[in-house]
């Protein structure tokens, strides 16, 4: 069986919180869920599966701690490993909805990587997002400010 890892950076918890979700619903420890601020990028090296999400803050900029992580990773080879990536952000803020999403895709495209899980921009209310590269939106984009109940 592969082995999902959780890899999540979050300011005001709320990514956190969706991480958790994340985590119950795809059967992951605890152990295996890791706050980006505490970890090591070498962590990747025991999962197979990457699930990594941050928020996005400033005008568009990548959460803080996941910046940080991803100057680590984007200089590892990932060959092999499958990465699915998520974020929160706010869509009243229409021109940067949830741009990190759409950075974590970007730092990590010369990884070797293989990118899983891209949604349908279907049902979305932004008039720009990094996110969303030719129509697709490349993880899963989440707006727990208007829109929990989703
Ligand atoms: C000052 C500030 C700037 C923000 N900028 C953006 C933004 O550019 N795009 C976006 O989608 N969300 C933006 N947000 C919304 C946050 O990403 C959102 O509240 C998120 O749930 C925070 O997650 P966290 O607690 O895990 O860090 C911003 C929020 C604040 C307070």
């Amino acid at each position: 069986m592969k082995k999902i890892g959780i890899f999540y950076g979050s300011t005001t918890g709320t990514t956190l919180e969706v991480a958790q979700e994340i985590a119950r619903q795809l059967d992951v420890k605890a152990e295996d869920v890791h706050d980006v601020a505490l970890a090591a990028p070498s962590a990747v090296a025991d999962y197979d599966v990457l699930v990594i999400g941050a928020s996005t803050w400033g005008a568009g900029d990548l959460q803080d701690d996941m910046a940080t992580f991803l100057d680590g990773l984007q200089s590892l080879d990932l060959e092999g490993k499958e990465v699915a990536i998520f974020g929160c952000g706010d869509d009243s803020m229409s021109d940067t909805f949830c741009n990190s999403v759409g950075e974590i895709y970007h730092r990590l495209h010369d990884t070797k990587a293989m990118f899983i899980a891209p949604f349908n921009n279907d049902g979305y209310n932004y008039q720009h997002s990094d996110s969303d590269v030719h129509g697709m939106i490349v993880g899963l984009c989440i707006d727990n400010v208007n829109h929990a109940d989703e």
